[in-house]
């Protein structure tokens, strides 16, 4: 079984409904565009946010987004460098764009993004066909950069930036289903772990003014959205000072200020670091019903020397701790995580560790794959990339079967229980049943009801259950 991409899942189960194309034709109404611009985005979540604010600065200079590729005068993708695949995908999709743009001379194409960051001017020499390449901090250079493409001089802004947040940019929600949106609250990681090629292509860490997130919120919620996903590499170091007074404010303090934006908007966030999770969040969680009782907390191994050598800053140890405490302050939140299977040096023994810290956590799910070495990290310079690929494989799908053993076991236990639901939109196998997630995070099936409308809260009694989803019927309204 193919491992599922950190993230995306996250993002693609906001499949295109009904709903969402009318909310993505509604945000253009009105909106005179002159040009158009075509946008795929690979990745994390973090990647999906910052293609809605390069929406919104293109719409400065009258492009709007378009879903045809031959109907647009500026392709855009926006890049992952975080395994070797993500990097070879992207490849394929610009020979794809290259045939577009045979037909269509004229079209411009760019590359945003974390290979872009990675490769910078070399992507040009590599790429024929690309005309702009863009890292992340550089996207308010894209008005100057089209212009100047547009008159045939390929360019580059591939500088990073301490301070850059987009906080005055009001993102255009492109993928929307109407309900369900993400908000970028910091950019950038500090954190260096030994395997990982995130905090060369998207700097260091700095947490966005936190009134700005505040007002994003309510923004969404007044447009008829209910659950905000607060986004960043590693929310639990979120810390803002206010520059007059000198009052910081934290993320369990921030999440409370989200919190209080409405009782009927969701707050969720993403990602947790075992490290710097700290039980003031746990009981900030806790505390209100609408903080959901969901924590992704990314173990990478269970095994104390691989997380050393990855750098991660904890051990086995602390990691179960944190996990006690999760479920002492938080009885019934779910814990998803994201393993690496054969990292350097890694034997038998040790990856048996990371299929019990599995059992030992109870992960309702994960998102799994095996070490590929990233050039520049690290890792790459100190340790060799010594585990053979198929041993990598192998102990990948040790570890994917015990999880999805743990899924089924974690969703079986909720036959029986009734959980609100926030109604996402229709399943994707029949117009008769809705889709929504609960508080934990998992995706609940059940028979529409009439007078219930995606946004719409209802409870529902689960009456099944496989290692991804739960089914059920409708007991009460809210
Ligand atoms: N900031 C998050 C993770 C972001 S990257 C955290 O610290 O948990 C998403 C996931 O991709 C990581 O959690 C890790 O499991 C995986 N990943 C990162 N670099 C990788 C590599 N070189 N090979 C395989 N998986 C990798
Ligand atoms: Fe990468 Fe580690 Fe930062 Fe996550 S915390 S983005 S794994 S360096
Ligand atoms: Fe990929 Fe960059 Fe996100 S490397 S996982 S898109 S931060």
């Amino acid at each position: 079984m193919e491992p599922k991409s950190t993230d995306i899942s996250l993002v693609k189960e906001i499949d295109e409904t009904k709903q969402g194309d009318v909310f993505f034709q509604e945000q253009l109404a009105g909106k005179k565009a002159d040009k158009h611009f075509y946008i795929e985005s690979y990745g994390c979540a973090m990647n999906f946010s910052d293609s809605e604010i390069v929406a919104s600065i293109l719409g400065e200079i009258g492009y709007a987004p378009t879903k045809e590729i031959s109907e647009s005068d500026l392709i855009l993708i926006n890049t992952c460098s975080i395994r070797e695949k993500a990097e070879e995908t992207v490849r394929k999709r610009l020979r794809i764009f290259d045939k577009v743009k045979r037909k269509k001379p004229g079209t411009l194409v760019g590359v945003l993004g974390c290979m872009a960051e990675r490769l910078k001017s070399k992507l040009l020499e590599q790429e024929k066909l690309v005309d702009l390449v863009i890292g992340p901090d550089a996207y308010r250079s894209l008005p100057q950069l089209v212009a100047e493409a547009t008159e045939g001089e390929k360019g580059v802004n591939v500088l990073l930036s301490r301070e850059e947040t987009y906080a005055d940019i009001n993102p255009v929600r492109l993928q929307s289903n109407g309900v369900t949106a993400f908000i970028s609250i910091m950019r950038g990681c500090d954190n260096m772990c030994s395997f990982c090629i995130v905090p060369f292509t998207r700097g260091r860490e700095r947490s966005r003014e936190p009134f700005s997130i505040v007002a994003e919120a309510t923004e969404l919620f007044n447009k008829g959205f209910r659950e905000v996903t607060l986004l960043g590499q590693n929310v639990d170091s979120f810390l803002w000072k206010n520059p007059e007074t000198g009052k910081e404010i934290n993320f369990a303090r921030l999440l409370e200020m989200v919190a209080l934006v409405h009782p009927d908007l969701r707050v969720r966030f993403s990602t947790s670091h075992p490290k710097d999770i700290t039980d003031e969040v746990l009981h900030m969680i806790a505390q209100y019903e609408n903080i959901c009782n969901y924590i992704h907390l990314p173990v990478q191994s269970g095994n104390s020397r691989i997380l050393k050598l990855m750098n991660r800053t904890y051990d086995r140890n602390w990691y179960k701790e944190r996990v006690d405490a999760i479920y002492r302050i938080i009885p019934d939140c779910a814990i998803s995580s994201d393993m690496i299977a054969g990292f350097c040096s890694e034997t038998e023994e040790e990856h048996k560790d990371t299929l019990s810290i599995i059992e030992y956590a109870k992960y309702s799910m994960s998102y799994m794959f095996f070490y590929s070495e990233r050039p520049g990290t690290l890792a790459a310079k100190k340790y060799e990339d010594d585990i053979p690929l198929k041993t990598k494989k192998r102990r990948l799908s040790e570890i994917i079967d015990i999880q999805m053993r743990v899924s089924l076991e974690h969703n079986k236990k909720d036959i029986g229980q009734t959980y609100k639901i926030l109604i996402e939109g229709n399943s994707k196998k029949s117009e008769f049943d809705y889709k929504g997630r609960n508080s934990q995070n998992k995706m609940v099936i059940f028979p529409k009801v009439e007078g219930l409308n995606p946004g719409d809260y209802c409870y529902v009694e689960i009456t099944d259950a496989t290692s991804v989803t739960l089914k059920g019927l409708c007991v009460e309204n809210k």
